[in-house]
């Protein structure tokens, strides 16, 4: 039977633990390996670093550009010890997405807890929280070579909607899916 996760609000007790993570190498974002960067500015002001992290004003983009952050739950994943991040950002009242967004909800599982089910069971999880913010379905959007988060995505009942270019691996694109958030 696979271990179960919970998800927990990010937290500077359980700061330690990500910082483990940073130093094993994992990068939370995928699109750029932030670990190094992110380990420094843990290590100046764990507070500071934690209160930026989930909630500076802006965010800034791989090619350098700042955007506005949008309104977001963000989550730590848990099976006992640290296993990853996901999130789930949204405009209020709209389906729409800035261009800077790919998608609703992002997620990385440390590659030491990989091929347990956990992004099957977060994506699982985090659908409710998006439902009680008005969301019927939520965008997703992942790399045409990445299996894994395909097979995370179609476990959930996602639906493929196209693909658009990717913004940052010429040759491949971005496939998107639609996730309904009350299970089919
Ligand atoms: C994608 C990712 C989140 C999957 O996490 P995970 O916890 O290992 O996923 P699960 O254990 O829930 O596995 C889901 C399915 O993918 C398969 N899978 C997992 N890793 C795989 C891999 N490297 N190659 C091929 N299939 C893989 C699992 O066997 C499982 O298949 P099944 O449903 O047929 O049993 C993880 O590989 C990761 O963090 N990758 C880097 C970041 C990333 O790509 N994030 C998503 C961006 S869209």
């Amino acid at each position: 039977m696979t271990p179960s996760i919970t998800l927990l609000r990010p937290s500077l007790d359980w700061l330690p633990a990500y910082e483990d993570a940073l130093v094993a190498g994992w990068s939370p974002n995928t699109d750029q390996d932030v670990s190094r960067d992110q380990l420094l500015q843990l290590r100046r002001n764990p507070r500071r670093f934690l209160d930026d992290l989930y909630h500076s004003p802006t965010l800034r983009l791989p090619d350098g550009r700042e955007v506005r952050r949008l309104p977001a739950h963000d989550f730590w994943i848990s099976d006992g010890d640290f296993c990853g991040r996901i999130g789930f950002r949204y405009q209020p009242g709209t389906e729409d997405l800035p261009p800077s967004a790919m998608g609703h909800v992002g997620y990385t599982i440390v590659p030491w807890k990989q091929r347990r089910g956990y992004a099957t069971q977060a994506l699982r999880l985090i659908l409710p929280v998006a439902r009680a913010e008005g969301f019927r379905r939520v965008l997703l959007t992942c790399d045409d070579d990445n299996e894994a988060s395909q097979k995370v995505i179609l476990a959930n009942g996602g639906v493929a909607d196209g693909q658009v270019p990717h913004p940052g691996r010429p040759g491949h694109v971005k496939l998107a899916f639609w996730v309904p958030t009350i299970p089919v």
